[in-house]
């Protein structure tokens, strides 16, 4: 995902400036910044929750300025607040088989023919399967979601959201709020969607220690723009980040 020159003021207050980033497909970048830095507004623009005054978002070769966010959604960019509830009456594998999505245009002339609606079927079992494998909850394929616990809930609903074609996650502040035992298991399997399913990410953290040992980029802001950018220890090196951060 690249944007260039996005910009985008409220009111008069200038927001993010001449922001140009490339987010590499296939790895997980953290946006860090002081608050107020414009981190969650850079989100809200990419996901198409806020116009940008001026600049463009491209992902995956297509120009998606000022797109609706359903329409980003069903890009592949994805913000977890969007991700739909799983159906609790429903088993995890069937949660993970309703959420897989064909390709629209092929679909009508596809369900025509039943052996490929079949292969279709098995196609969906077999991606589902290597989710859940990944995210820990193969065993519990055959037990309604309600039998899950709010972590795994979490888990299901990200699989469904790789199922329904999600290539890039968004996520702000995702350790927040938990303990850092648990904090340390979502990194975990960020990673290993990371690896195995080849989901790129971009999150916004502000508990720099805990996410640091997991991601491949770092971006750090401050009043709007990008400073410094590049693997996580050059990032925390620079002096502007070091003065950004303890200078307030
Ligand atoms: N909808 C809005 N209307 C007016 N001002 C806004 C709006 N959204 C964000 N801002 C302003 O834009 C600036 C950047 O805010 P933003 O929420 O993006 O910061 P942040 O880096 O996410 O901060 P934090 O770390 O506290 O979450 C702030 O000055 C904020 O008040
Ligand atoms: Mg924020």
């Amino acid at each position: 995902m690249v944007l260039k020159g996005i910009r985008k003021s409220f009111e008069g207050l200038v927001a993010l400036e001449h922001i140009d980033m490339n987010v590499s497909k296939g790895l997980i970048t953290m946006l860090i910044g002081p608050n107020g830095s414009g981190k969650t507004t850079l989100l809200n623009v990419i996901t198409g929750f806020y116009t940008p005054d001026r600049g463009e978002v491209i992902f995956e070769g297509k120009n998606i300025t000022k797109w609706p966010p359903h329409k980003i959604y069903n890009e592949g960019l994805v913000r977890t607040f969007q991700i739909p509830q799983p159906f609790k009456s429903l088993t995890v594998l069937e949660n993970l088989v309703t959420a897989y999505r064909e390709n629209p245009g092929e679909s009508f002339v596809k369900a025509l023919f039943r052996k490929s609606w079949i292969k279709d079927e098995e196609e969906a079992v077999h991606k589902a399967f290597k989710i859940l494998k990944i995210l820990n909850l193969d065993h519990m394929w055959d037990r309604p979601a309600s039998h899950l616990s709010g972590g795994q809930m979490k888990l299901l609903e990200t699989g469904r959201a790789i199922m329904s074609g999600a290539k890039m996650i968004l996520m702000d502040e995702p350790a927040s709020g938990l303990n850092p035992k648990l904090a340390n298991e979502v990194f975990s399997y960020i990673v290993k969607m990371k690896k195995e399913l080849g989901i790129t990410f971009l999150i916004i953290e502000h508990r720099l220690d805990l996410a640091l040992p997991y991601v491949d980029r770092v971006l750090a802001m401050c009043r709007g723009r990008i400073v410094c950018e590049g693997e996580p220890k050059e990032v925390f090196n620079n002096p502007i980040v070091v003065e950004s951060y303890l200078g307030g």
